[in-house]
């Protein structure tokens, strides 16, 4: 048995005048197609008129002990692209979504409210800051959502009685890097999961998205160059983030942020804002808020994805996750299975999905005329490697010493500084070495409203750039990406936290910096058409190695 450490809190008065419709705003208000959806709220207004706000952010009683998770049993289920499921494959999704909206008993930890309000409770503390843990920013990440999904996955089989169901994944990632192609899957999977014209019977329709068949995601965040950068990351670090959570409110010192990984950040974050708001990338409706995320169904595709990215990448040669006893066996995460049992799951259980959990991704066919597209995606054996997290170097170039916190301004900044010979005499060595070091742009403690959302582009030795790239550009490294926890613009209850971020630079674009004599950094904040620009707090700017 796993001692649970938190308590419940219910009735914590100063939620109690919030409409719940801050935090899910749209999902219920889906029209009269989504019956099963309204009822299930209705019903649970009757039980609760002073809901908690996000209602029931927590887990529903009873909590206490959780069984230690045992590996799954039953046929390996395969996972497989949004844009290659067969009509039966539809409606199988489609049915178990309909008898998830129909589970609408308060307690009932399968439905979809209950399922949704998990993401929620792992998200900045939940609704109080008191009583979850935050899994975004940092090394959880991953393997907190893989075991999100695993729970989700098996609640849906076991409601339509299919042991073979499995989730879809939305590839995004399965385009070309021209950003006018349209013939990518940079794209909105509508015909499964519905437009926001569509007719709001869908099970899988959130009224909240803005995304119509016509929106492509900009290939600067999803496409081939852009995933090559980010599956090649040497380091966990730098792909699927750090650990150091302990500190994460502004203000505290002592201990260096967690790091976001690239993977998290761009492209993960930005195509959660993108869903709800292409143009203004504002977020603040459920997929656009980690709060509400979980309550649009494509939450649980979009992050299939993210999920074998993650798998392909530690596939590869030389990548492996963390070997770090905190991060494999030190913290449970607590889901409710099928059964309505508690559950508690540790990082190590899931690092081998196909095992442990009985899943695999088909690779997509992707584009339609390449033979086996992707051969490495389903390698799972690979995934259970682990090692020492490679360590930073010191500074090598420092274009900010973060004495004093900066505020990035809404119009293109560049930081430039000339490089001193000793600094440009190792970066030289070290891009030139038979085993090149990495080369790692840091910019640390950015500081993350709860509320907003943000997008940076980061470019290196790019100072003329003035506007954001939409297709891969050169010295492009990745961007900053925020997806505000929550709408609750005035309470103040969820704590600012401060991230750092990681840009391994590809080896061409580090052989680039070799004998260079300037080094600079240009922020380009990509504001949309309906929003005000974003402003963004940070400390320090500066080249290491790894
Ligand atoms: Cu828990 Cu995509 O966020």
């Amino acid at each position: 048995m796993i001692e649970h450490r938190n308590q419940q809190k219910s009735g914590n008065s100063v939620w109690k005048n919030l409409r719940r419709r801050d935090f899910v705003a749209g999902s219920l208000a889906a029209g009269a197609g989504l019956a099963a959806g309204a009822t299930a709220w209705n019903a649970w207004s009757q039980v609760t008129p002073t809901p908690t706000i996000p209602i029931e952010c927590v887990p529903p009683v009873p909590m206490g002990q959780a069984s230690a998770f045992a590996p799954a049993v039953g046929p390996v289920r395969i996972r497989k692209s949004v844009f290659e499921l067969d009509a039966g494959e539809v409606s199988r999704l489609k049915a178990a979504y309909a008898e998830l909206l129909k589970i609408t008993k308060k307690n009932d930890p399968r439905g979809w409210y209950r399922q949704g309000a998990v993401h929620c409770w792992y998200c900045s503390g939940a609704a109080d800051s008191l009583t979850g843990m935050e899994i975004h920013g940092g090394w959880w990440f991953l393997a907190w959502h893989r075991a999100y999904l695993y729970f989700h996955e098996r609640i849906l089989g076991a409601l339509i009685g299919d042991p073979t169901f499995a989730l879809p994944y939305w590839d995004w990632d399965s385009c070309n890097d021209d950003p006018n192609d349209m013939t990518g899957r940079n794209r909105f999977p509508g015909e499964v999961y519905g437009f926001p014209q569509d007719n709001p019977s869908n099970p899988l329709f959130d009224s909240t998205r803005a995304v119509g068949p016509n929106d492509r995601i900009p290939t600067v965040h999803v496409g081939p160059t852009r995933m090559k950068v980010v599956l090649g990351s040497k380091s966990f670090t730098d792909f699927g983030g750090s650990g150091n959570e302990e500190l994460p409110v502004v203000g505290q010192s002592g201990s260096d942020p967690q790091q976001m990984g690239q993977l998290e950040a761009d492209p993960h974050g930005f195509v959660h804002l993108w869903t709800t708001d292409p143009k203004g990338l504002s977020g603040l409706a459920d997929m656009g808020m980690l709060a509400a995320a979980g309550f649009d169904p494509v939450f649980f595709a979009h992050h299939a994805n993210i999920d074998r990215l993650w798998s392909v990448w530690a596939g590869r040669a030389g990548h492996a996750n963390p070997s770090n006893d905190r991060w494999l066996n030190q913290q449970p995460f607590f889901f409710y299975d099928q059964a309505q049992v508690w559950i508690g799951i540790l990082a190590n259980q899931v690092i081998d999905a196909e095992t442990s959990l009985s899943y695999r991704y088909q690779p997509p066919h992707w584009p339609p005329t390449a033979a086996a597209a992707v051969a490495e995606a389903g390698n799972p054996r690979a995934t259970i490697r682990v090692a020492q997290a490679a360590p930073l170097s010191a500074p090598l170039v420092a274009l900010d010493t973060g004495a004093d916190q900066k505020t990035l301004s809404p119009q293109p900044t560049t930081l430039q500084i000339a490089v001193p010979q000793e600094a440009k005499q190792r970066i030289t060595a070290l891009t030139a070495a038979a085993n090149p070091a990495t080369l790692v742009l840091r910019i640390d403690g950015v500081e993350i409203p709860a509320d907003r959302g943000a997008v940076v582009q980061v470019f290196v030795n790019r100072p003329d750039v003035t506007a954001p790239a939409r297709g891969p550009e050169p010295g492009y490294v990745g961007s900053i990406v925020i997806v505000p926890s929550t709408s609750a613009r005035t309470l103040g209850l969820h704590p600012t936290i401060t991230r750092n971020f990681g840009f391994s630079l590809p080896p061409e674009q580090a052989a680039a910096l070799s004998g260079k004599d300037n080094l600079s950094v240009t922020l380009v904040p990509v504001t949309g058409a309906n929003k005000p620009p974003e402003v963004l707090r940070y400390r320090r700017v500066y080249l290491a190695s790894r």
